[in-house]
């Protein structure tokens, strides 16, 4: 599949199982909206395939655990639902994806979320001769984008996301996978998650476009059973340009 035919007709989850991601570099961006299994996919994605996940909410909420100056920044924004600033964040990313389990590959999940923060990761990646292979934007109606985030519980050890509903801990309230405590997030709340969901049109729409624009991006229902999302996404990995 060329990069016009995915920029134009996107893949859909009929796709057949991909049985493995084929091996070399691989780097990767999720995009989609609060709720949309980013976090759910690329922690499963990064697993399978043995790459770094890189997550840029989880390493602000990291860093809020730390409580230091930074932190208390990043929360203010957080709890309010709106993005923090860009400067800020690409620092954060970038320094994550300076260390060596993600210098060739990885998957990054909610990053880039504006069009300064895609310019900005292509201006680094192609500094020495890198750039992203694909993008996937995951695409999920609003209203079960609403019922996801309310019933969503994290893991405050290993942020595996589980759903009330939809995928329940074996034991309430711990991680299957690892043991640790299970939370809800502040800003799941439902007018907060509104909020988000607001902010996800008007600040992160052009740099879907972008990625749209530049041949690379391949639109991936994700509200579809997880296990048919994670076969599609895979297959989408497996078919990237070389
Ligand atoms: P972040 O943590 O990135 O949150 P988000 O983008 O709002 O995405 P979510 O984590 O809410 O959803 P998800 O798509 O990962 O869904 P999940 O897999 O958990 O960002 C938080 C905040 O940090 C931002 O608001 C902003 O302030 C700041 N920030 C982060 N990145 C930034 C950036 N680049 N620039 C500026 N600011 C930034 O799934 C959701 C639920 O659905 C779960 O319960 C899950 O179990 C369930 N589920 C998942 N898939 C399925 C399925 N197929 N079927 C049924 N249920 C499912």
């Amino acid at each position: 599949m060329d990069a016009v035919q995915m920029a134009t007709s996107p893949w859909t989850w009929q796709i057949a199982p991909a049985p493995l991601v084929r091996g070399g570099p691989m780097r990767v961006v999720l995009m989609g909206p609060p709720g949309a299994g980013k976090g759910t996919q690329a922690k499963t994605v990064a697993d399978m395939v043995g790459v770094a996940h890189v997550a840029s909410g989880d390493l602000f909420r990291e860093s809020v655990k730390r409580g230091d100056e930074l932190g208390r920044r990043f929360k203010e924004y957080m709890d309010r639902g709106v993005l923090v600033p860009d400067d800020l964040t690409v620092q954060v990313v970038m320094e994550r994806l300076a260390r060596d389990d993600s210098r060739d590959s990885f998957i990054l999940d909610g990053f880039p979320r504006s069009l300064g923060q895609a310019e900005a990761l292509d201006d680094v990646l192609g500094a020495d001769g890198r750039a992203i292979d694909l993008v996937i934007n995951l695409t999920v109606p609003e209203e079960t984008l609403l019922a996801r985030l309310a019933g969503r519980w994290l893991c405050r050890a290993c942020h595996t996301s589980y759903h009330t509903l939809y995928s329940p801990p074996i034991v309430e309230g711990v991680c299957d996978r690892c043991g640790g405590e299970l939370y809800q997030r502040i800003d799941d709340r439902e007018d907060t998650a509104r909020h988000r969901l607001e902010i996800y049109r008007e600040e992160t729409t052009p740099a879907v476009d972008y990625y749209r624009d530049r041949g690379i991006l391949c639109e991936v229902p994700g509200d579809r059973p997880r296990d048919v999302v994670t076969r599609t996404l895979t297959e989408a990995i497996r078919q990237r340009p070389a």
